[in-house]
Order: structure tokens, then C-alpha cells, then sequence
């Protein structure tokens, strides 16, 4: 099995290693090869996403992925910049469906910032569509306004756009994960104004009469945003399209008080995928050896789980993850007072240790 490592920028490369370090001793036979991506990407060969890195994430059976973005790319025109890497091997990869679970981990209640009441026990997990929407739709640009008050103004415009195709099959994504946990799903859209998410309504609504044993319901998405904060724990599996996704996931990373801790899958129709952590490159901490590789670790588990068919090994990582942090080892982002703060390398022993 082949095994597509790109660590990319800022802490990339460091939490790409504690991760690499906890597949290697598993005792099973990867092939990994490492590629440059993003900020590393352009800086060695030009483009945030050189076709050889393409290549080698097309002919891997699953890509492993660190964080792309640096500060220092921010002024290079849009086409090169890091971001593009990752847009690009989701688009070249036709990796439409994303998982974000967000997971609570009991020692980490304190970590957030709302009361462990409102948090204790949460598990949600987002599906967010991730080929479609505002984000890839044409025509976008800036032209000049063709009417209106601002007609002749210059203007700067997307297309929000879902095929019927495309909302079906991460439908179908939400049911079949809801059959596998409390049965229930949250469709979030903003059908009251955009043509697009009523569509997507329509759409979900049709695709849930071929599952009569989950309770769908639907929400628009600033009243999801709220729901988020102010009662998480009322909602299961919840489905929406790229945008709303993207915005979503990042509060409900956050309600577990450690973005540090959530890894996330991006699959194709095949379950082949690509396998990230929720959180950004963080260049400002780079370097430090003080990130938390333990998204990174749980990406590797959820690879195994969802694109290797090694359940198993997939439970030893993340029974590996659980009995480090009930052993009170944290990195500096979800360190509190009465635990013993470490950092990546230290962390990522640990994690091995912990494998037996
Ligand atoms: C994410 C990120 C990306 C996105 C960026 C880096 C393009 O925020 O994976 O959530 O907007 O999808
Ligand atoms: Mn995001």
C-alpha cells in the first residue's frame, strides 16, 4: 500500500513526522513517499502543487497531508499561492466529501471556552461538500458592473452552483454515516434566500425517502451557527455545502477547545482519500517543536479506518491518543495547570509508547 506523504509548511513537517513515526511501527508494510507541497512546493519547483506531487497523490492509494500557507506567500498572485494546493488536489482528486468530526475528549473539558455542561461528551460530525459551491463555480472575477446603482463600478463576483448529482451523492455520504451512529441528520442550508440551497434542500429531501430509519431534519445556517454555541450536543451528523462547511467546522472544532486534536478525511466516491488536520500551517509557531502532532496521529488512524481497511490498526492509534492524554501529557494548546507539558517530539514518543 502506497502512502502519499506532504507535510508542506510552517508545522507541517514537524507533525508530519510524529505522524510518520507512529505508521512505521506499526508492523505492517507501507510504501511512503514524500513530495513537496504548498509554500514548500512553490519555493522548490515553482508551484504550490508541482505535477509531480500530483502525480504521486493520484497514484498513491491515500495522501497524507500536513498544513499549507506561510506568511511569506501572502503577496504572490492567487494562482501560486499555498491554498491552491489543497484546492487542487481536492478538485484533481474529486475528493467531494469531507468529514470534520468534532470530539470531545473528556480530559480536555476544560479546555474549552464554553461551560462542560454545554460541551461534556460532544461528538458531531460535520460533512461538508468540498468540490462545489461559491468555491470552484464559474464565471468569478472582477468586471465591470453591468447594472444597478453601481453599474459601470468595477465589481468582483462568484457563482454559487450545486449539481443535483453533487448534492445526491453527499447525501447519500450523511445518511450512510447517520446508519452507523445515532441515526440523525442535520441538512444546513439557507434556503430562505439563495436558489442554490433551496435547491439543496429539494434535493436532500428526495435522497432521505431511501432511508426511512433516519430522522432528517433541516436548518439554515446562521441558526445552525447559533445552535453550535449555544446547545452542540443537540446535533449528530450534520451536512452542508463547501462554504457554510468551511465556516461551520471551524466553530465546532472550537467548542472542543483544541483544534490541535481533530484530524479530518476527504473522500472520493471510491473512499480513496486525503487525510489532514483541522488546523492551519501556523507559521508563527513553526519551528518551536511545540505544535500538537496529534491531528496529524488521528488523520493517520482515520487513513487506515476509511482508505486502508486496517480497522484495527486505526483503534490502536486512537486507544494509543486516549491513554497519553489520561496519562496528563499536553502540548502548550491544551495545557492546563496540573499536567505535564511536552512538546511535538515528546508527544509523538508518547503516541508510540503508548502502541506497545
Ligand atoms: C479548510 C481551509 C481551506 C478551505 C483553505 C486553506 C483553502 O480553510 O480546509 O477548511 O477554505 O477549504
Ligand atoms: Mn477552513
Amino acid at each position: 500500500m502506497k502512502i502519499a506523504i506532504l507535510p508542506g509548511d510552517g508545522i507541517g513537517p514537524e507533525i508530519m513526522a510524529q505522524a510518520v513515526k507512529v505508521l512505521n511501527v506499526l508492523g505492517e508494510q507501507f510504501e511512503m513517499e514524500t513530495a513537496d507541497v504548498g509554500g514548500a512546493g512553490y519555493a522548490a519547483h515553482g508551484h504550490p502543487l508541482p505535477p509531480a506531487t500530483l502525480a504521486l497523490a493520484k497514484s498513491a492509494d491515500a495522501v497524507l497531508f500536513g498544513a499549507v500557507g506561510d506568511f511569506k506567500y501572502d503577496t504572490l498572485e492567487r494562482s501560486l499561492r499555498p491554498e491552491q494546493a489543497i484546492l487542487g488536489l481536492r478538485r484533481e482528486l474529486a475528493l467531494f466529501a469531507n468529514l470534520r468530526p468534532a470530539i470531545l475528549y473528556p480530559e480536555l473539558a476544560g479546555a474549552s471556552t464554553l461551560k462542560p455542561e454545554v460541551v461534556s461528551g460532544l461528538d458531531i460530525l460535520i460533512i461538508r461538500e468540498l468540490t462545489g459551491d461559491i468555491y470552484f463555480g464559474k464565471p468569478r472575477g472582477v468586471r465591470e458592473c453591468p447594472d444597478g446603482p453601481f453599474k459601470g463600478e468595477r465589481e468582483g463576483f462568484d457563482t454559487m452552483r450545486y449539481a443535483e448529482t453533487e448534492i445526491r451523492r453527499i447525501a447519500h455520504v450523511a445518511f450512510q454515516a447517520a446508519q452507523k451512529r445515532s441515526k440523525r441528520v442535520t441538512s444546513v442550508d439557507k434556503a430562505n434566500v439563495l436558489e442554490t440551497f433551496q435547491f439543496w434542500r429539494d434535493i436532500v429531501t428526495d435522497v432521505h425517502k431511501e432511508y426511512p430509519d433516519i430522522e432528517l431534519d433541516h436548518m439554515y445556517v446562521d441558526n445552525a451557527a447559533m445552535q453550535l454555541v449555544r446547545a452542540p450536543k443537540k446535533f449528530d451528523v450534520m451536512v452542508t455545502g463547501n462554504m457554510f462547511g468551511d465556516i461551520l467546522s471551524d466553530c465546532a472544532a472550537m467548542l472542543t477547545g483544541s483544534i490541535g486534536m481533530l484530524p479530518s478525511a476527504s473522500l472520493d466516491a471510491s473512499n480513496k482519500g486525503l487525510y489532514e488536520p483541522s488546523h492551519g500551517s501556523a507559521p508563527d509557531i513553526a519551528g518551536k517543536g511545540i505544535a500538537n502532532p496529534l491531528a496529524t496521529i488521528l488523520s493517520a488512524a482515520m487513513m487506515l479506518r476509511f482508505s486502508l481497511n486496517k480497522v484495527e490498526q486505526a483503534d490502536r492509534i486512537e486507544n494509543a491518543v486516549k491513554k497519553v492524554l489520561a496519562q496528563g501529557l499536553r502540548t502548550a494548546d491544551i495545557f492546563e495547570a496540573g499536567t505535564t507539558k511536552v512538546g511535538t517530539e515528546e508527544m509523538g514518543n508518547a503516541v508510540v509508547k503508548s502502541l506497545g
